[in-house]
Formats: C-alpha cells, structure tokens, sequence
C-alpha cells in the first residue's frame, strides 16, 4: 500500500527522498544534489517536501517524490511552483505520480489557499500533466539543456469542490 506523506528535511525520510531525486532527475542530467541545490538557492528549504512510501522489512521505503516551493520573491509571486516529481523507476506507471499530485494539490489548495500552481514540464512528461488537467502556458524553453514547458493549474473554484470527508487521514497524511 502506498502512502503519501508530508515530511520536513529533517526527517529520516528525506535522505531516501534526495536519493530518489538524484537517481531519477539529476544524474541523468548529469547533475548532483549540489548542483542542483547551488542552482536553486534556498528553494529547498522555502519547499514542502512529499514523499510516497510503501512499508518495507527495514522500514518505510521512499518510491515517489516531489516538492512544493511555496509562492515567494524568486519566481512566481501568486502561484506555487511544483518541481523535482518523480517516482522509482520500477513503480512507475502504477499511479503513484499521480497520488503524488493530488496530495499536493489538495494541500496547496485547500490547506493553504494558493491559487495556482505551475511547474517546468520535461515535454516527455507533458502527457502526465494533462491527464490531471493542467494546461501548457508557455511555448517550449530550454532549462539544464532539456526542452521543457510551463504547465499550469488554477484552484477549483469553492463551488466545483464536493466533500471528501475526514478520511481517517493524520497530519501530513494525504489519499
Ligand atoms: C512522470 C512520472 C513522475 C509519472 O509518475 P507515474 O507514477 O509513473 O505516473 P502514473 O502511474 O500516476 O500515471 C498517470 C497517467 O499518466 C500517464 N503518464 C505517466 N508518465 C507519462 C509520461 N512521461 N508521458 C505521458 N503520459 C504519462 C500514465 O500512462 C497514466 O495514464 P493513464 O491514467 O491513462 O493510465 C514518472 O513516470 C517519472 O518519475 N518519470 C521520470 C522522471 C520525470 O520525467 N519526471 C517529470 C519531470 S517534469
């Protein structure tokens, strides 16, 4: 069963998180979590940090993961910025990036009441984007050499969201 949480960098978590990152994102863009940390500046700390777990015999197990820049001075002042999804190569396709995404949407939503959300689409991704109903909201760019697009979403609005009730979730705990 896989779990979607919320955790802070100080979680034992979170060294599994960058691991994931770095074997699925970065390296093969030939790039190492210092790179990427001197590229971005403090976004990793101004960022939430999910994680999809599945229970292991040595503890939980990191095999999805992504981050949420809150809206902020160095980019998009309104909007949060989604960035660094992505799940272990041999759970992909099993809906996990997609449980990713709809905890963080459901906390940049209807937790912190942002109104939008963007990210920096590889376009080999785009398609996964869609499928959640973002929509493309540049032409294509290059960033660290890859082509790439802004996607977007807008928070429903109060009217289109229907009751999905306690669920039994935690703090942290997202379906
Ligand atoms: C892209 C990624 C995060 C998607 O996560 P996932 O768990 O494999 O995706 P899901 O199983 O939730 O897929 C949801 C839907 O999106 C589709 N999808 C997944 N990856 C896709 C891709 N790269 N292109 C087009 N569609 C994709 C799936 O086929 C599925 O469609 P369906 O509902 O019609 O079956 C994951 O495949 C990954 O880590 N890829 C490598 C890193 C990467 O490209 N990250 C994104 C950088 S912008």
């Amino acid at each position: 069963m896989v779990r979607i949480k919320r955790i802070s960098m100080d979680d034992e978590l979170y060294a599994q998180e960058i691991d994931l990152r770095t074997r699925i994102l970065l390296a093969p863009l030939d790039l190492t979590i210092q790179d990427y940390l001197k590229m971005t500046g403090d976004r990793e700390q101004r960022s939430e940090h999910f994680v999809a777990v599945v229970d292991h015999q040595h503890g939980e197990r990191v095999v999805g993961a992504a981050t949420l820049c809150l809206p902020g001075a160095d980019h998009d002042e309104r909007c949060g910025k989604v960035q660094q999804v992505c799940v272990n190569e041999q759970r992909q396709g099993e809906g996990i990036g997609t449980k990713l995404m709809i905890a963080i949407e459901a906390r940049a939503f209807a937790e912190l009441a942002i109104p939008g959300l963007y990210c920096h689409a590889q376009l080999s991704a785009m398609g996964f984007y869609e499928r959640l109903g973002w929509v493309a909201g540049s032409d294509v760019f290059q960033e660290a050499g890859i082509d790439h697009k802004r996607m977007e979403i807008v928070a429903p609005r109060p009217e289109d969201v229907s009751s999905v009730g306690d669920g039994g979730l935690g703090p942290g705990m997202y379906p």
